[in-house]
């Protein structure tokens, strides 16, 4: 059996809006083995993003508990924390690269954070430019980079400090439809090939399908579950 790396149990997420609560999670119990391909699948405003930002320790919930490797995340410190978001890899909708950085400069940022020396990193960000195809952009900037381009950027600089796992909300959403199906293969073959766990928000069931699983939301719950 495969180790459970992600668990949460009956998380809850209340935003106030004023004084109105708005309960983006309402119940949400599911479990994430190691080297699994998940997609979270769910219509605008389910929950989706709500979920993924809890997973990745970078917002608190209401209620409820979620482990990461078994550790209850809700008495780690913020130092832990801090740590602990380290060992997670982001890639969100919009790249978030810096724009005065090139793109090895980006991936190589992350590893800078950790303290890897400066030869270390940069050959180890060459070695991730190469894995998602950019051999020949390393020396450019964003705005000199296509969209799929820039992604992949994004998932290189994600994987540089060894993430324990991947979480991905709507990657290809700002790229048009060729570029998001190589996007997609490349997903696939970290996941396949380097054994990268990886989560996946979206609303497009045609992505969805690309994960192993695929667990359905709506109005903050998980309502279903399919296997791909
Ligand atoms: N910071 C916030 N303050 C108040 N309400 C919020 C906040 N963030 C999200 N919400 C609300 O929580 C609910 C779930 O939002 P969430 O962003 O998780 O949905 P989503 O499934 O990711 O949607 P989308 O597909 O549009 O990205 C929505 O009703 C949203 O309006
Ligand atoms: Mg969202």
């Amino acid at each position: 059996m495969a180790k459970t790396i992600i668990k949460t149990v009956d998380l809850r997420k209340t935003y106030m809006q004023g004084k109105i609560p708005v309960e983006a999670l309402r119940s949400v119990n599911l479990e994430v083995e190691e080297g699994e391909f998940l997609s979270i699948l769910g219509p605008s405003g389910s929950g989706k993003s709500t979920l993924l930002n809890l997973i990745g320790a970078l917002d608190k919930p209401t209620g409820g508990r979620l482990f990461i490797e078994n550790i209850d995340v809700s008495t780690l410190n913020d130092n832990q924390l801090a740590d602990l978001r380290m060992k997670i890899g982001f890639v969100f909708q919009f790249f978030n690269l810096i724009p005065r950085f090139t793109a090895k400069e980006n991936v190589e940022l992350p590893m800078a954070i950790a303290g890897l020396s400066k030869g270390v990193r940069g050959k180890r960000a060459e070695e991730l430019l190469e894995m998602v195809g950019l051999a020949s952009r390393m020396n450019h900037k964003p705005t000199e980079l296509s969209g799929g381009e820039q992604q992949r950027v994004a998932i290189a600089r994600a994987l540089a400090n060894n993430p324990r796992f991947l979480l991905m909300d709507e990657p290809t959403g700002n790229i048009d439809s060729k570029n998001a199906f190589e996007i997609m293969q490349l997903v696939k073959k970290l996941n396949e090939e380097k054994g990268v766990t990886i989560i996946m928000v979206t609303h497009d069931q045609r992505l969805a399908a690309e994960a192993r699983r695929t667990v359905h939301m709506l109005d903050g719950m998980i309502v279903s579950e399919t296997v791909n």
